[in-house]
C-alpha cells in the first residue's frame, strides 16, 4: 500500500517505504528496524514525522562552491514545501564541485560525485530524492548516480548568476572573462581594467550567467521532465525569490513523487532524450553537455548504446538555433529568463517535441505545455528578441555538429564535436590549413606566445593530449579552447581553427574542433600522430575532419610511435597511460575505466553494460 508509510509498530515489516527501506537486517529484520527507529529518535523525531513519506535532499553546499552558495537557503525552502505537503524531509551531503577548485579538472571527479550521489541514495532510507546541484559537473553527475540508483529523484538547480556591469556594459562568467583576458594578452585592456573587471564578472553567486554548461544542463532538465515547467526552474537567479519559490515547489512535487514511485529509469525514456537534444541544438548549448548527455543515456539500462552522437547530429539538421544567448549570441540567462524561459522555448518548438514524454509531475509535457497558463511578450519589446520563433530562427539549424567517424580519419572511431554557432570567422567552417602541434598544456604554454613561432591565421592548431586520460591532467581538461599566438592576436586576429581531444569552456567561443576520439593518448590514436606542417581539411558541412595522409602513412607513424613509447627508460615513462596500471587511489580507478568521450568519459563498470560492456555504449 503506497499510502501506508507508517513505523508506529516497530515489529511489523509489511511493506518497503520509510525507514524500512534498503533495511538491512542480518537475519532479524524487525530488530534492525527498532534499531534504526531509537537512532533517528535521537534526532528528536516523533512516531507521526517517521510515519510520513521521507524526501531526501541532497546538501551539495561548500565554502568553495559560489555557485552553489544559496544552497541553505533551497534546503529551508524544499523543507517547507515538502512539509506543506505532509513530508519528511532529510538532507544530506555529498561532495561538491566547482570548476574552479577541482584539480586536476573538475570532469575528472565527476564520476567520483556520481558513486558517491549513487550509493548514498541507495544506503539511506528515502522514498524520494531532491537532487540540490548547479555547477557545471554536478547536475550530471547527480543524474548519472541518480538513474543508477532508480529511486523517484527531481532535480533542483541553484540557478544562474546575475550579470555585472564593466564600463557602461555588461559582463558575465565567463564568456567574457575569455573575451577580455584575450584584449588584455592583445595589450588592447591594460592592468588596471583587467584587475577593475575582475571584481563584477561573478557579481552574485549562483551558475555561470551565459549559456554555458550549467545553464544548458538546466535548460536539459526541464526538457527531460525532470524539472517542474509550472515555475522558472532552468533560469530563476541564484539570488531571486523565484528561485526559492521553485524549491519550495520542487518539495511539494517529491513527496509526490515517494507516494507515486515514479522511477527515473521509467520516466526517462528514448523520446525524453530526442527532447533534450533538441532543446540542447536550439539554444547553442555547451558542447560539454553532449559528453554529460551520453554519459547519462549510458547509465540506463533499456537506453544504452541507442542514442549516439550521430543521433545528435541528425537532430541538430533539422533543429534551428533559437536562442540569443552567449556565447551563441549576445544575452544573458537573466535576459533568456525574463523572456519567458524554457516554457517559451518550448512552446516554440512544440513542433519538433515528443510530447508524450513523461514529466516529474506525473503529466507528460504535451499536458503540461496544454496546461500551464502562458502569454508570449508582446513582439515589439527588446526581450522578443532573446527566444526567436520557429519561423525566424537565429540559425536555421545545427549549432552542434558531430564530424562523421567514417569520413574523418583524424577521428576515425568516436568522432569529435563542434559548435559550430559559436565560430567567428564563419570561412574556417570550411578550411584547409596546415597543422602546428602542440604536445600537451605544458608545451602550449611554452610555445604559443613565442615570436618564433612558425604559425599564421591560416594554420589550424592542434592540441594533443588533454583527453579523458590525457599526459598529466586527466578529464579532459578545457584547454581545447587554444590562445591565439599574441603576435597574431595582435594583428587583430580573433579566431582560428583548433583541433584537440579536450573540453572547452560552454561560456567559450570560436572555430574549435573538440573531443577528438580518439584520444592522443591511446596509441592508437591518429591525433597523436599529427605532426608540424601536415594538412589538415576540416569541413563543417561535409561532417568531415581529415589528415592528408594515407592510411599507410598513419600506420608507419604508429609504428614509430609505439617503438619511441617502448624504447624510453623507465625514467622517461611518466605519462598517465603507460603507468595506468599502477596507479592507485581514485586516480588508478579512473586511469583504468575510463571510456572515451563519445561514450560519456564514465567508468566502463558505471554503465548500465557493466564492466563487460566496455566499449559498447558507443554507437
Ligand atoms: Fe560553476 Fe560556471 S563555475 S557554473
Ligand atoms: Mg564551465
Amino acid at each position: 500500500d503506497h499510502k501506508d508509510y507508517s513505523l508506529s509498530h516497530p515489529l511489523s515489516s509489511s511493506h518497503s517505504y520509510g525507514l524500512r527501506q534498503s533495511l538491512p537486517s542480518y537475519g532479524d529484520p524487525p530488530f534492525s528496524l527498532f534499531m534504526r527507529k531509537l537512532f533517528i529518535k535521537a534526532l528528536g523525531f516523533s512516531e507521526d514525522a517517521l510515519s510520513r513519506p521521507i524526501v531526501g535532499i541532497i546538501n551539495t553546499y561548500s565554502s568553495f562552491n559560489p555557485c552553489h552558495a544559496n544552497i541553505p537557503q533551497l534546503i529551508d525552502a524544499v523543507k517547507r514545501g515538502v512539509q506543506l505537503q505532509g513530508g519528511l524531509a532529510m538532507d544530506f551531503p555529498t561532495i561538491s564541485l566547482h570548476e574552479s577548485f577541482a584539480a586536476p579538472t573538475s570532469m575528472y571527479l565527476r564520476n567520483l560525485m556520481s558513486m558517491d550521489t549513487e550509493e548514498m541514495v541507495k544506503a539511506q532510507p528515502v522514498d524520494a530524492v531532491v537532487l540540490i546541484g548547479g555547477c557545471d559537473k554536478t547536475t550530471p553527475a547527480q543524474l548519472m548516480g541518480g538513474i543508477s540508483a532508480n529511486k523517484p529523484i527531481i532535480h533542483l538547480v541553484t540557478g544562474p548568476m546575475m550579470p555585472g556591469s564593466f564600463q557602461g556594459v555588461r559582463v558575465g562568467a565567463c564568456t567574457d572573462c575569455r573575451n577580455n583576458w584575450a584584449k588584455f594578452r592583445a595589450g588592447t585592456l591594460d592592468i588596471e581594467d583587467i584587475a577593475a573587471l575582475n571584481d563584477e564578472l561573478a557579481p552574485t553567486s549562483g551558475t555561470c550567467g551565459v549559456m554555458g554548461t550549467a545553464s544548458t544542463m538546466a535548460c536539459l532538465l526541464v526538457a527531460l521532465g525532470l524539472m517542474p515547467l509550472s515555475l522558472p526552474s532552468a533560469t530563476a537567479p541564484a539570488v531571486s525569490s523565484a528561485r526559492l519559490r521553485v524549491a519550495e515547489h520542487t518539495g511539494a512535487l517529491a513527496v509526490q513523487l515517494a507516494k507515486s514511485q515514479l522511477k527515473p529509469q521509467d520516466l526517462l525514456t528514448r523520446e525524453s532524450f530526442l527532447n533534450a537534444i533538441t532543446v540542447l541544438q536550439a539554444i547553442g548549448g555547451s558542447t560539454n553537455a553532449i559528453v554529460h548527455l551520453m554519459a547519462i543515456i549510458n547509465r540506463h539500462p533499456s537506453l544504452a548504446g541507442t542514442i549516439s552522437l550521430r543521433t545528435i547530429d541528425d537532430i541538430g539538421r533539422n533543429t534551428p538555433l533559437l536562442v540569443d544567448l552567449k556565447p551563441s549570441g549576445s544575452n544573458y540567462m537573466t535576459d533568456f529568463h525574463n523572456a519567458g524561459g524554457m516554457l517559451a522555448l518550448l512552446h516554440q518548438l512544440r513542433p519538433l517535441l515528443h510530447l508524450d514524454a513523461l514529466t516529474v509531475t506525473g503529466r507528460t509535457l504535451g499536458e503540461e505545455l496544454d496546461s500551464i497558463p502562458f502569454r508570449p511578450l508582446p513582439s515589439d519589446t527588446e526581450l522578443s528578441r532573446i527566444i526567436h520563433p520557429l519561423s525566424s530562427p537565429l540559425h536555421p539549424c545545427s549549432s552542434l555538429i558531430v564530424f562523421d567517424p567514417a569520413k574523418s580519419n583524424l577521428c576515425p572511431l568516436g568522432g569529435a564535436v563542434i559548435k559550430a554557432s559559436a565560430s567567428k570567422y564563419r570561412r574556417l567552417l570550411q578550411h584547409r590549413g596546415q597543422a602546428v602541434v602542440f604536445h600537451g598544456p605544458a608545451d602550449l604554454a611554452a610555445r604559443i606566445d613565442s615570436p618564433d613561432l612558425n604559425v599564421t591565421a591560416d594554420s589550424v592548431l592542434v592540441l594533443q593530449h588533454i583527453g579523458p586520460i590525457g599526459l598529466h591532467s586527466p578529464g579532459m581538461p578545457e584547454a581545447g579552447l587554444i590562445p591565439i599566438p599574441r603576435k597574431l592576436a595582435q594583428q587583430g586576429v580573433e579566431d582560428m581553427l583548433r583541433i584537440s581531444d579536450g573540453r572547452m569552456s560552454g561560456t567559450a567561443g570560436g572555430t574549435i574542433v573538440l573531443h577528438v576520439s580518439p584520444e592522443a593518448a591511446d596509441p592508437d590514436s591518429v591525433l597523436g600522430v599529427v605532426r608540424d606542417g601536415d594538412w589538415i581539411f576540416c569541413d563543417v558541412e561535409g561532417r568531415r575532419l581529415e589528415v592528408e595522409l594515407t592510411k599507410e602513412e598513419i600506420e608507419e607513424r604508429k609504428r614509430e610511435r609505439r617503438k619511441e613509447m617502448e624504447s624510453q627508460g623507465e625514467e622517461a615513462k611518466g605519462s598517465n597511460w603507460e603507468r595506468r596500471e599502477e596507479m592507485r587511489g581514485y586516480r588508478g580507478l579512473y586511469m583504468r575505466e575510463v571510456n572515451q568521450a563519445e561514450e560519456g568519459a564514465d567508468f566502463g563498470f558505471l554503465t548500465a553494460a557493466g564492466p563487460k560492456g566496455k566499449g559498447k555504449g558507443v554507437g
